[in-house]
């Protein structure tokens, strides 16, 4: 396995799980197979994030946009997530590891949120890892979420619009309690964002592999890792700020 510097990871590390309907459609499977597969990678991905000292781990679950999918697929990963929080808290509790949901949760059925309410209270008081899920969640959604928010407190009069900075609009997201993700690794093969944590990935380093999100091992967990830490983050600056490195006649 690829050795990672274990100061060197990140801090926050988001996971966009794609593939598990291919997955199953490539083994003459239904979908939801391929789903209940995907859960135990999401298992695996868990504990190794917290067993290396990973703080954050946010993983897109479901989507604003999958609630247009066939009922039938949308019950059975309600079904699903049920299963997994009702399975997964006492192991939550072993790890450490508290829960946290971002998205637009009045869309959940009744009975899924309940199952996530007595999940995250029962992990509030956890010190380790935050292990956020994203249900319900769409970037575009949440960001008209806060202006909307935003604009009702100018209107009430609680600020001001000199107030409006990155960090105070940034206090308005479902992400408040979270610092921006370092990393984000996509399943799959599909190069693009499909509206996950748009404001929040600004400076996130991106990865992306073929390989669908039942069949991701730890060894590709790891490369993908490995392949962040040979990454400069720059933030807008030179080479040689970040390095250090000094070039005078540059200067
Ligand atoms: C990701 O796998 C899980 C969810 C979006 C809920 P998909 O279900 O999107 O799998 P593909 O992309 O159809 O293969
Ligand atoms: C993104 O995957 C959403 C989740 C992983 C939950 P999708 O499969 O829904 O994305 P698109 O539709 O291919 O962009
Ligand atoms: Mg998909």
């Amino acid at each position: 396995m690829t050795p990672l510097d274990p100061h060197k990871l990140p801090v926050h590390l988001a996971v966009i799980m794609d593939g598990n309907g291919r997955w199953a459609q490539q083994r003459m499977l239904k979908r939801i197979i391929g789903h209940q597969r995907g859960a135990e990678t999401v298992k695996m991905v868990v504990e190794q994030a917290s067993l290396l000292g990973i703080k954050y781990l946010t993983l897109f679950a479901f989507s604003s946009e999958n609630w247009s999918r066939p009922a039938l697929e949308v019950r059975a990963l309600m079904t699903l997530l049920k299963k997994y929080m009702r399975q997964e808290t006492e192991r939550m509790m072993r790890k450490n590891i508290r829960y946290n949901v971002i998205g637009n949760r009045s869309e959940l059925p009744d009975d899924v949120n309940e199952t996530l309410d007595k999940a995250i209270q029962k992990t509030a008081a956890n010190s380790g890892m935050v292990l956020t899920l994203a249900l319900s969640y769409g970037g575009r959604q949440e960001l008209c979420r806060a202006a909307a928010r935003l604009a009702q407190d100018a209107v009430d009069g609680r600020l001001s619009i000199a107030d409006v900075t990155t960090e105070l609009f940034g206090s308005y997201l479902d992400t408040d309690n979270l610092p921006d993700p370092d990393f984000l690794i996509r399943t799959s093969g599909e190069m693009r964002i499909s509206n996950f944590l748009l404001w929040q990935l600004a400076y996130t380093e991106l990865y992306f592999t073929e390989t669908n999100w039942p069949d991701f091992t730890i060894n590709e967990l790891h490369k993908a890792l490995a392949d962040f830490q040979s990454r400069e983050r720059r933030f807008g600056m030179t080479g040689d700020q970040i390095t250090g490195r000094g070039h005078p006649s540059n200067a």
